[in-house]
């Protein structure tokens, strides 16, 4: 029996560059009312908000000072309540993040929680003492630098393996269990329909917390690689899963970098016992700097037998055992154009259509984030001062100016290729002021200036849009049993030019063949007894031309 996540698309909104309903510069959540038209148009089933919480906004709302409030930004509980009335009245469905790793240290239990040892929530965090006058371990935080700061009031380091500003809870203690499933509760009892879980594999920490290991000359110990699939995590989604998400009829997908097919399948099932679905890395992940300490910072394409081989090994493994999450791109990730297809004017379109159709004929269920349906390429900054994420800027400082490992105009090029930053500029709406973003004279962030050519509007009025390709793609998971559930077969692994496979399901077969290359290739599997659903051409040759994809159906 399939559940409803199964057979559903999932469209991430990050919401302070979606759409400013009231002129500050800043995406709300009356804004995202007004574009309800629009995603229906799209047809998505479900919609994922980056989180929305109160915060300082040290990590753009992925540091939380109280779950149960609305960010003033981007409006009241009144406006969230009549969104997500919207949403249920337009048969979509909402998922909220939840961000319970860690909070942010203005939270109120981290203010009680440093201030002594003896206090109701001297616990709720994970603090130890200094050893040889120095951190407790040598696990560096993602956001650069040592994940461990020292409050003097508690003569004490608390862990953070992210900024400082984002203390780790101490999933350990009952009570902060129990908090959270309590604030989980809150929103449940709203109606909302379920949670994606930021880096949910990494609440478990290994006991001791030993040193990680420590690659290459690295800076820091490689705190990921040892935090993540912890020895209780099993337990503590076993419980959360009883206690509160198999009282609901919701959906759920875990945040877990660094996790392989197997985890997978262990924290997930299709028992829902656990969660529904993971976020995987493997194929993003792709295409690091040799060069260990530079990690992520790089400005190389990825070969695409190794991506295939990335995304293939997932399909195969999770069938008919788990569930994959398919995506390309999210906050997080640069735009998927100009990482795995190409940017220029004379590709953009056509690359961006095949890499959508090779995702979303998978067996999984597909996230679109937002502006990835029109095609939105990286912004390609040219200096630091124009970066806004602290993973970036953080990353500058820490590798050109204190590790001094790389030239301050390479780490830009790699910054301009792999920043989060890429994916955060303002949805582009129209041709107009802003882009239709917002009114006010300047929004939070820089718009990427190709707004002109790249825009929804333009978009809506051209048939051959990148927009109403994925409109298509939508529309043939839902109608086909086959892309919802066959099984999946990769043809020619070492093909360094055409990404093809077939997926199988009660006797018929589907076909697809992406040309990731400028130039024209000939493959020869049969097409010609099939019947072609879809392409991003508007007519058929016996060969593949640059970006062509090409989907049969057979039987
Ligand atoms: C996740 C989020 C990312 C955030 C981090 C810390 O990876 O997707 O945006 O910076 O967790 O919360
Ligand atoms: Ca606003």
């Amino acid at each position: 029996m399939s559940k409803w996540f199964q057979d559903s698309v999932v469209y991430q909104i990050y919401p302070r560059s979606f759409q400013d309903s009231n002129n500050d510069g800043i995406g709300d959540l009356n804004g995202i009312r007004q574009r309800l038209p629009y995603l229906k148009k799209l047809g998505v089933d479900v919609l994922w908000l980056n989180p929305i919480y109160k915060s300082p906004d040290v990590d753009n709302g992925y540091d939380i000072s109280d779950y149960e409030a609305i960010q003033p930004n981007y409006g009241t509980m009144n406006d969230f309540d009549l969104l997500l009335s919207q949403i249920h009245d337009n048969d979509m469905k909402l998922l909220m993040d939840l961000v319970v790793n860690h909070t942010s240290d203005q939270h109120y239990w981290f203010q009680e929680s440093k201030k002594s040892k003896t206090n109701p929530y001297s616990d709720y965090y994970i603090w130890r003492d200094p050893v040889d006058g120095h951190e407790p371990n040598n696990w560096g935080s993602a956001f650069s630098g040592p994940a461990w700061t020292y409050v003097s009031e508690r003569g004490q380091y608390y862990l953070h393996l992210f900024a400082a500003g984002q203390p780790d809870l101490n999933w350990e203690n009952p009570q902060v269990r129990e908090e959270v499933y309590s604030l989980m509760r809150f929103w449940l009892d709203k109606g909302v329909d379920g949670f994606r879980m930021d880096v949910i594999n990494l609440i478990s920490k290994p006991s001791g917390l030993p040193d990680a290991d420590q690659d290459g000359g690295a800076a820091y110990g490689d705190s990921f690689d040892i935090v993540s699939g912890g020895p209780r995590l099993n337990e503590f989604l076993k419980e959360m899963n009883q206690k509160v998400l198999s009282r609901y009829d919701i959906m759920t997908v875990g945040e877990m970098p660094d996790s392989t097919p197997e985890e997978a399948i262990n924290y997930t099932n299709l028992n829902g016992t656990e969660l529904d679905m993971i976020f995987q890395f493997e194929h993003v992940n792709l295409g690091g700097n040799p060069d260990p300490r530079l990690e992520k910072w790089n400005d190389q394409p990825v070969k695409l037998s190794e991506l295939k081989e990335a995304l293939s090994r997932w399909q195969v493994a999770l069938d008919g055992k788990a569930w994959n999450s398919l995506y390309w791109g999210n906050h997080d990730q640069p735009r998927v154009v100009s990482r795995f297809g190409s940017d220029e004017p004379r590709y953009r379109e056509l690359s961006a259509k095949m890499l959508a159709t090779t995702l979303h004929m998978m067996q999984g269920t597909p996230y679109i984030y937002e502006g990835e349906e029109l095609g939105m390429t990286n912004v390609h900054f040219k200096t630091l001062s124009q970066y806004e994420d602290i993973e970036s800027i953080n990353a500058y400082h820490q590798l050109v100016e204190i590790e001094k490992v790389v030239d301050p105009d390479r780490m830009l090029d790699y910054l301009s290729f792999m920043s989060r930053d890429n994916s955060r500029t303002p949805m582009q709406w129209n041709d107009e002021k802003n882009a239709g973003f917002t009114d006010a004279s300047e929004p939070w962030y820089a718009l990427n200036p190709n707004y002109q050519e790249i825009n929804a509007k333009d978009e809506l009025e051209n048939y051959n849009s990148v927009f109403y390709y994925y409109q298509s793609l939508i529309k043939i998971r839902h109608e086909s049993e086959l892309v919802r559930y066959g099984s999946y077969e990769l043809l020619d692994p070492k093909d360094e030019e055409v990404f093809a496979y077939k997926r199988h399901y009660n006797g018929q077969t589907l076909l697809v063949m992406s040309n990731f290359t400028e130039q024209n290739v000939e493959r020869n599997y049969q097409q010609e007894d099939g019947e072609l659903l879809l392409g991003n051409y508007s007519d058929s040759q016996k060969y593949l031309r640059p970006y062509e994809t090409k989907v049969y159906k057979f039987g």
